[in-house]
């Protein structure tokens, strides 16, 4: 059972939406009327630092736990960056998270760098590529990048499924989650000049496979970020904020020298909570009080107030001096705080009963988005949280970017079930609604339980899959 919201679906009218936030004490960016294209401020094209793209819609990163065990992208894979290209988005984020290291794979199927890496990355970009001209688009507006990712206490990288966690300082909640019979193994300033290098050996061979930038990913807890609270780490890569950047600066040199013009970008979580669980009624509750938790990189105290963004400031300034341009701002982690990151009705398996409305989560990060975008008016930021929006999606979409609060709308779980959900608003075609996103979750539910990750209920190849019965049968025991 899902604690009783009410649902997107139900509010049938731009009036009864808009009741519907104003109920909620939240301000959320709203245009009744929607434009197409080429009146649409979602339309209109844009410089890069990785070339022109063409509308202002962004594909997020979403990674389908579907490679071979060395690595490789298998036909599900294939499939899903196909889809990225046919739904007319010009700037695709990261395609998924690639890991850089086997022991910082996110789990035993996830892409990750070896001998194979650049003909199967010029295979995916090809397979998006092909996938936007089918869809009868120019690809010469399209901007490809790839997300570089070591996932640190998240690792999973083996057949075993079991967690491997390399952590980047020791966590008072954290670790008991991962490592419940001993400690979580510290990376060592010698590992992490290693990963540096690794990272930039990747953006090498990504931009030899026709990439025009990288993503060194800082968000969802796994270790960039993580690096970012390291405050109580010792030597090299902890401490003051220079060090705590150290992976960054480390990586972007070194990127520079061995792949000069490619551009770079960097996905942030721009704040973070203390780790949620299960409280009475199966409703999250943080684990620590928020007041006492010192290990937030940009802290939201779970009150109406506003996150804390002083720590994304300073990330962002840091950015700006090295020349970076483009930001993808998200927020916590999908393990430890899911509905501030991806807000939902439904929970994944592992998750809890949403603390507040999940619409409430959505204007956080549109909110915190925008006062950044406004102060760094230089950077190309992208948004990320807006599924949840469903039918409203494309009026909060066109109001924030007509009114500077990002750059480009990023679209994560709504791509899995609805691809060209983006041409049919470029194009002024109701949306279809069945293929809405609902935010059921299945698709984080699916790679929690080791299946293959997809939108099971409304995207018919995956209902026919067999990981669907597989899916039921797990959801029908929790
Ligand atoms: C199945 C799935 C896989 C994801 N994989 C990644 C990933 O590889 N890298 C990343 O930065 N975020 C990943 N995310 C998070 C999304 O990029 C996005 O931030 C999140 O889903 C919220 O956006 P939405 O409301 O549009 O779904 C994933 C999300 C889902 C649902
Ligand atoms: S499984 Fe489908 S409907 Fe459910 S959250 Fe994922 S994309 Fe949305």
């Amino acid at each position: 059972m899902s604690r009783a919201y009410p649902r997107i679906a139900a509010l049938k009218t731009a009036a009864q939406f808009e009741a519907h936030v104003a109920s909620l004490g939240v301000a959320l960016p709203f245009e009744p009327t929607l434009e197409a294209a080429p009146d649409s401020p979602l339309a209109q094209a844009v410089d890069t630092s990785a070339g022109p793209a063409g509308n202002r819609f962004c594909i997020l990163p979403m990674e389908g736990w579907d490679g071979t065990p060395e690595g490789r992208p298998t036909d599900l894979t294939r499939r899903r960056w196909r889809r990225f290209g046919e739904s007319g988005a010009k700037l695709i984020w990261g395609g998924e998270a690639f890991a850089v290291r086997h022991d910082g794979r996110a789990n035993p199927n996830q892409l990750c760098l070896g001998p194979t890496s650049e003909a199967d990355l010029v295979q995916l970009r090809d397979d998006l590529l092909e996938g936007h001209s089918t869809a009868g688009l120019s690809t010469d507006d399209l901007v490809i990048g790839l997300q570089l990712t070591h996932s640190g206490r998240y690792s999973r990288p083996d057949a075993d499924h079991r967690p491997k966690p390399l952590a980047a300082y020791p966590h008072p909640v954290l670790d008991r989650r991962v490592s419940p019979n001993g400690p979580v193994p510290i990376l060592s300033d010698d590992d992490l000049d290693d990963l540096s290098a690794r990272l930039v050996q990747a953006a090498v061979l990504a931009q030899r496979a026709g990439f025009t930038f990288v993503d060194v990913k800082h968000c969802h807890g796994y270790l960039g970020h993580e690096l970012l609270s390291a405050r109580t780490r010792a030597g090299r890569f902890g401490g003051d904020f220079a060090s705590r950047t150290r992976l960054l600066r480390q990586t972007v040199e070194g990127i520079r020298r061995d792949a000069p013009g490619l551009a770079i970008g960097v996905r942030l979580s721009a704040f973070d909570t203390s780790p949620f669980r299960k409280g009475a009624d199966d409703i999250g509750e943080p684990e620590v009080p928020q007041a006492d938790y010192a290990h937030a990189f940009g802290r939201w105290d779970g009150t109406e107030a506003a996150p804390d963004l002083s720590d994304a400031r300073e990330f962002l300034a840091l950015l700006v001096d090295l020349g970076i341009d483009l930001v993808c701002l998200t927020a916590g982690s999908p393990y430890y705080n899911p509905h501030i990151q991806r807000p939902a009705t439904f929970p994944p398996s592992d998750g809890y009963q949403p603390p507040e409305d999940p619409l409430k989560g959505v204007a956080r990060q549109i909110a915190a988005t925008a006062m950044l975008a406004r102060e760094f008016p230089h950077l190309r930021v992208v948004g990320s949280a807006y599924s949840y929006l469903q039918d409203w999606l494309p009026h909060v979409a066109q109001a924030v970017v007509r009114s500077g609060g990002a750059a480009f709308v990023g679209l994560g779980r709504m791509v899995l079930s609805y691809p060209d959900l983006p041409l049919d608003v470029l194009r002024g075609h109701p949306l279809k609604r069945k293929a809405i996103c609902r935010t059921f979750s299945d698709c984080t539910t699916g790679p929690r339980n080791g299946l293959v990750s997809g939108c099971y209920p409304l995207d018919p190849f995956y209902t026919a899959h067999p990981d669907h019965a597989r899916l039921k049968a797990v959801k029908a025991g929790a």
